[in-house]
């Protein structure tokens, strides 16, 4: 099934200039581009887009964390997009990603773990939506 879904390159990869190597990874697991950005949030930005995680005893550093560096916002679409993304993007902590994921190759920690992707229709309709007017979304 086509679907959707929402990423985001975040602080540490655009830091370390990594934006084309993560991808490559993306694009040859048959994901295609249809919108992109680079932005710089705020830190109300990145509380409203993390609002879920609000009250855990990561979320200020993780909010301080997405408001510290331009990050590339895209939405990316493709067979099962978001399942095939979640694979592609490896474990939320990399010291469990497998070999071969994007958080494997270049994450620091859990908390710069490089890569954002949605976990489901829902999150990825409404996170798309946070970032994207239909405008700025193509083929
Ligand atoms: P992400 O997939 O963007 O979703 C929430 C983010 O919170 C996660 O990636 C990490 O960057 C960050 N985070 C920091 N600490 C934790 C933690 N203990 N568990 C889950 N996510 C964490």
């Amino acid at each position: 099934m086509t679907q959707r879904t929402f990423s985001i390159i975040k602080p540490d990869a655009v830091q370390r200039n990594l934006q084309g190597a993560i991808l490559k990874m993306i694009q040859k697991a048959g994901l295609r581009v249809v919108a992109m950005k680079m932005i710089h949030m705020t830190k109300k930005q990145a509380e409203g887009f993390y609002a879920v995680h609000k009250g855990k005893s990561f979320f200020d550093s993780l909010t301080d964390f997405m408001c510290s560096g331009p990050v590339v916002v895209s939405v990316l679409e493709g067979p099962d997009a978001i399942s095939t993304y979640r694979k592609v993007m490896g474990a939320t902590n990399p010291a469990s990603a497998d070999e071969g994921t994007i958080r494997r190759a270049y994450a620091l920690d859990i908390e710069k773990n490089s890569v954002h992707g949605s976990d489901a229709p829902e999150t990825a309709a409404e996170e798309i939506a946070y970032f994207f007017n239909q405008l700025e979304i193509v083929g």
